[in-house]
Formats: structure tokens, C-alpha cells, sequence
């Protein structure tokens, strides 16, 4: 059976999941399970990694168990260690992630993957980030302290001080709402390399860096850029209206999947008001000429907020500078990625091989070849 060609795979149904849900007509976002993101928002990231793991909430017993794991497993280990010392200053920070995390994970065969990897990259890729932060501030890493909790450890490991519980708060929403959205990118490629029967880390690694791309987990930080060029609410309707006459892209708008806006924006939006007022004044007043615009513009294919777009908003007020935006999201969307990959070897693990449709000349019609 031959399928048309779709550009960017869009309408292709590529797996079946019950990781999560992208419902975009009604904006919804389903966690597995069958929990909205809503229900889950004030919930710790240990609760929703553990339950797109494990397919079902934890009681006390199982959630202390899984805690005891993550802490068990959140140490960076010698070899990435010794990737972090070679790594230059200046590197992205994404670029230091995907290394460091690459080398955690360097084995002498290829390990089927297996929850134990999953909870191990989970828990020390926030190890990875703040140690990488502090390198390039010619600081040592701060061993973790992974009773504060997952998202408290994180802030602690970049500067080694207890933080204060709203940006824990901040944090912690944040990371509850990226862990999981269904066929994204980045999923994707996680899926696609796990299925050629590689082990997590070969898979994980792949996903960080189809992360990276400013289409993807890079548009929080090209948001708080574009906040950062209009400067103050009056100057939004002017900015929108040239960016789009240039035909330059928005950050944090669009999707391929939502044609409403993104319920975990709306709950970002709302903490933003209260985290991050300034950030929150100028974003809010582009966001409204914004949607405007677009509407306006294609109204056949309305595009309204992402998640990127008041996520670069919280970050700041948790504390993490822009460059770092992607590679909190890598933290948070780790446990997604890996709980993909174990759902795809355990329910499908055929090799995802698609098609391509030929483009150049027919072999009978083309000049011969001259010696
Ligand atoms: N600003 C302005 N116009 C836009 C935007 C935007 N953010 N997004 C889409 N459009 C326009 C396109 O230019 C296109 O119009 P055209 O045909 O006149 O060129 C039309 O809407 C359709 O867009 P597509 O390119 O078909 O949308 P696609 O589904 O391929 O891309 C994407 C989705 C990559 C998210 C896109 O909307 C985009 O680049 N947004 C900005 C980057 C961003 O915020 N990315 C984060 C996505 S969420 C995530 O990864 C966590």
C-alpha cells in the first residue's frame, strides 16, 4: 500500500500511544492514564514521570520508591564527568547536554532498554544542565541533594543554595506540563532510533538534539528574545504588524496540532501574571495583536499561543537564563522520551522505516555515462 507524500509528515499516523494525547480541535492535552494536563499541574514531577512510566499513579509506597531511584541515579557518573571538563565555555547549552548525557550512557554493548534507564536519564539530566551552568561560570558542580525533591534539587544544583518555594513552584509546573506531548519532533526521533533496537540513551541523546531546533524546544528562548526586541506594551502592535509583513515567524505561536490555544499556555499565562509582571505586561499586549493577526492572516488555519511562548516567561522567574531554556525542557520532557521508548519496544518494536518518493531522472532516459 502506497501512501501519498505528505510534506512534514503532517495527518500521517505514525503509532499508536497511550503516553499522551494532543486532542488540538478541542485543546486538550490527555496524560496517560486519561488525566487532562489540567488535573496534573499542581502535582510534583516525580508523580507524573512515574506516571508516564509506569501507565498509572503511584500510592505513597510506590511514589517513595520511585524517589529513592531517581536519587539513587541522579549523580553524574566519570565519564560525564570528564566530558563536562572538555567541554569549551561558549559551547550551547544544548550541545553540552546532548554530550554529557551521550557519555553518561556510554556502554560496552547496547542494552535493551528498560525502566531502570528510563529512571536513570530522567533523574540526572537536571545534573547535567546546572553542572554545565556552573562550568561555564568556572564554578564546580553541586552534588545533588535529592531529598529537597526533583524540582528543588534542580535550582539547588545551580548556585548550591536552598531556593525559595515559588520558584520551586514555577519550576515545578513547568516541568509537570512539558513532560509529555504526544508525536512531537523530538518524540519521534526518540521512537525512531529506539526502534532499529539501540539502546535508551542512543535514543535520548537523538531526541536532544531534534530538541535543540528553534521550530521545536528552542522557541522559549527565541520568545523571551522577541519580548526582550519590543521593550514595552506600546511598542507590540507596531513589532507584530513588521514581523509579519516580513514574513518572520512569531515564537510561541503555531502549531502543527492545536488550532486553539494551548491549555498548558493558558495555566503558564496565569502563574506568568504573578511570577514575572514585566515579562507578563509586554508578552500579553504582543499575544493579544497577535492573535489578531494571525487570524487575520490565515484565518483558514488559525494559529494562537504555545507552551513556548509564557514558558519563557517562567523560566526566568525560576531563575535560568535564556540559553538554558531548552535544556530545562530536555529535563522535563525526559521522562516522555523514555517512557516512549519502552512503550515502543514492548508494544510495537517493528523498525520504523517509511518510504520516499524518487525525484530524479529515470535511469533509462538519462545521457549515458562518459568514461
Ligand atoms: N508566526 C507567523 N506565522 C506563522 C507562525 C508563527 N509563529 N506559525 C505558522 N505561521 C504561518 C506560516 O508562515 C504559514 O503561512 P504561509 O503559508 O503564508 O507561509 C502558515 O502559518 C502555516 O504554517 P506551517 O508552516 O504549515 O506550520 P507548521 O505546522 O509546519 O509549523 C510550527 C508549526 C513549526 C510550530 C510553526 O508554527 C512555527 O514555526 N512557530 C514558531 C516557532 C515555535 O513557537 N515553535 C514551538 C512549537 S511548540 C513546541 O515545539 C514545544
Amino acid at each position: 500500500m502506497t501512501v501519498p507524500y505528505s510534506p512534514g509528515l503532517e495527518g500521517v499516523v505514525a503509532a499508536q500511544t497511550e503516553i499522551s494525547e494532543v486532542d488540538g480541535q478541542n485543546g486538550r492535552l490527555i496524560y496517560r492514564g486519561g488525566y487532562l494536563i489540567q488535573e496534573l499541574a499542581e502535582r510534583s514531577y516525580e508523580e507524573v514521570a512515574y506516571l508516564l512510566l509506569h501507565g498509572e499513579p503511584a500510592d505513597a509506597v510506590q511514589l517513595a520508591d520511585f524517589k529513592g531511584k531517581l536519587a539513587a541515579a541522579c549523580a553524574l557518573n566519570a565519564a560525564s564527568s570528564a566530558a563536562l571538563s572538555g567541554l569549551p565555555l561558549d559551547a550551547d547549552p544544548m550541545d553540552a547536554l546532548r554530550t554529557m548525557i551521550s557519555a553518561q550512557g556510554a556502554a560496552p554493548d547496547c542494552p535493551k532498554p528498560d525502566l531502570q534507564a528510563a529512571i536513570a536519564a530522567t533523574a540526572v539530566t537536571p545534573t547535567a544542565v546546572a553542572a554545565f551552568y556552573r562550568h561555564q561560570r568556572g564554578q564546580e558542580p553541586v552534588a545533588p541533594r535529592p531529598e529537597l525533591g526533583h524540582a528543588a534539587n534542580f535550582l539547588y544544583m545551580l548556585d548550591g543554595r536552598e531556593p525559595d518555594a515559588d520558584r520551586v513552584r514555577y519550576l515545578q509546573t513547568y516541568l509537570v506540563l512539558l513532560a509529555d506531548h504526544g508525536l512531537n519532533a523530538s518524540t519521534f526521533t526518540a521512537r525512531v532510533v529506539a526502534s532499529t533496537g539501540t539502546d535508551l540513551w542512543s535514543a535520548v541523546v537523538a531526541a536532544i538534539g531534534a530538541l535543540k531546533g528553534p521550530a521545536h524546544g528552542g522557541a522559549a528562548a527565541a520568545a523571551m528574545n522577541m519580548i526582550e526586541r519590543v521593550g514595552g506594551p506600546e511598542s507590540a502592535e507596531r513589532f507584530v504588524i513588521d514581523a509579519l509583513d516580513r514574513k518572520e515567524r512569531l515564537m510561541g505561536f503555531g502549531h502543527r496540532v492545536y488550532r486553539t490555544y494551548d491549555p498548558r499556555a493558558r495555566i503558564l499565562r496565569d502563574l506568568c501574571k504573578e511570577a514575572n509582571r514585566h515579562f507578563y505586561d509586554v508578552a500579553s499586549r504582543v499575544e493579544e495583536v497577535a492573535l489578531r493577526e494571525l487570524v487575520a492572516r490565515h484565518p483558514e488555519r488559525p494559529n494562537a499561543t504555545n507552551v513556548d511562548y509564557y514558558s519563557a516567561g517562567i523560566l526566568a522567574a525560576a531563575g535560568f537564563p535564556t540559553e538554558f531554556f531548552a535544556c530545562v525542557f530536555a529535563a522535563s520532557r525526559m521522562a516522555g522520551w523514555t517512557a516512549h521508548v519502552l512503550e515502543y519496544m514492548t508494544k510495537d518494536g517493528r523498525i520504523i522505516r517509511p518510504a520516499s518518493e524518487w525525484t530524479g531522472p529515470d535511469p533509462s532516459k538519462r545521457a549515458a555515462v562518459t568514461a
